[in-house]
């Protein structure tokens, strides 16, 4: 038996998470059974999506018990395995969680293939978020070159794998983003257009920014910046829903009138196509694809990514706090152990 630290889900959150709907204890763990291994955490991802797993609001997930380990996807090393398939030493992509040790199936996890990059990559741009960027923007945005696509949390994974990628199909790339720094990287990595959604005047630099209007507009945020793009919205636009952060916290509907009637009236007079979707419904035709083309573009400096690493897991809630607040800059993942 080994002990492992954990953080458990202690409370759901009433708005927006507070370090006291977490809690950190230590056990041991089981026994090792035949099929199985024991591993040991090296990155944790956090991921917006947690937020939904600690409400009991309906989703595409079920919610966490109270008491349950937080989920997520680690990059684990396996310490002892008593699967013929794995061996102690391996690295492999799990979805262990908050916690610095587990026992799994080995059948749960998948072995890395050797990389000059770092590991953590396996969570981010070349992991789950990228893998959304691409099959989003792809099988349901379907950039046309000469097309404008814009994006919001265009610095975090997936924004950023979007608009890199919609340039390499030929798109014109409009990054949305919180503060100046964020900003300033957007137009360092290419983006043909960056803009503060904070700025007071947002919604007329948007404007000003698309003069032929936008053709995807890859939703990550919902709220303000997209009250701002929908009226911009051209003709058969598409606009993949990949998230809705901004209201992730919400504990009611927002303040102001009904902007339904004006978003269907919007989709009606363009014939907008507006499809929801998870990335792991693409997994099985596209996942292949994904690792071959974004490993070379990342490889050929076309796909360019940034990753916030926060160090030890007691640095986990705070970390996935500021997540929902903007605070991070890249993708953001905790490193749990060396
Ligand atoms: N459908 C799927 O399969 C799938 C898979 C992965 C992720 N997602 C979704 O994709 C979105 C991006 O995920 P990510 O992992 O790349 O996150 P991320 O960009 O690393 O982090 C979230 C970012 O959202 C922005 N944000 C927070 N509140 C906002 C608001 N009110 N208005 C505008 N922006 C706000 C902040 O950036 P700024 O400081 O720039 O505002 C924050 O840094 C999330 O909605 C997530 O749930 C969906």
């Amino acid at each position: 038996m080994t002990e492992s630290m954990r953080i458990v889900l202690a409370s759901r959150p009433a708005g927006p998470p507070i370090p006291e709907n977490f809690r950190t204890e230590t056990v041991d763990t089981p026994a090792l059974q035949p099929g199985h291994v024991l591993v040991r955490t090296l990155f944790l991802s956090l991921d917006p999506y947690m937020r939904g797993l600690m409400s009991t609001a309906e989703s595409y997930a079920p919610p966490l018990e109270i008491g349950q380990v937080m989920a997520g996807a680690t990059v684990v090393d396996v310490l002892e395995s008593r699967d013929p398939l794995l061996e102690a030493g391996d690295i492999v992509l799990a979805f262990t969680g908050w916690q610095t040790h587990a026992v799994v199936p080995a059948q749960n996890v998948r072995k890395l293939e050797p990389t000059t990059l770092p590991l953590s990559t396996a969570l981010g741009v070349l992991g789950m978020p990228g893998f959304a960027a691409y099959a989003g923007l792809l099988e349901i945005g379907k950039p046309s070159p000469g097309e404008t696509v814009a994006v919001a949390a265009a610095t975090g994974p997936v924004g950023s794998a979007v608009g890199q990628i919609a340039k390499i199909k030929g798109a014109r790339s409009i990054g949305i983003a919180g503060g100046a720094r964020k900003v300033a990287y957007l137009r360092e990595i290419g983006f043909d257009a960056a803009l503060d959604h904070r700025a007071p005047d947002f919604a007329d630099q948007l404007a000003a920014a698309v003069p032929d209007g936008i053709d995807v507009y890859f939703e990550n945020v919902g709220g303000a910046v997209a009250q701002a793009v929908f009226p911009l919205l051209n003709k058969y636009a598409r606009v993949p829903i990949c998230g809705m952060i901004a209201d992730y916290n919400a504990t009611g509907s927002p303040p102001g009138p009904d902007r339904l009637p004006a978003f269907y009236h919007r989709i009606l007079i363009k014939s907008v196509t507006v499809r929801g979707f998870l990335q792991d419904e693409f997994a099985p035709t596209l996942y292949p694809d994904f690792l071959r083309e974004m490993g070379e573009w990342v490889a050929e400096g076309r796909v360019r990514y940034l990753e916030d690493v926060v160090t030890g897991l007691d640095a986990a809630p705070e970390a996935f706090i500021g997540l929902l607040e903007g605070r991070n800059f890249g993708k953001l993942v905790v490193k749990v152990a060396e």
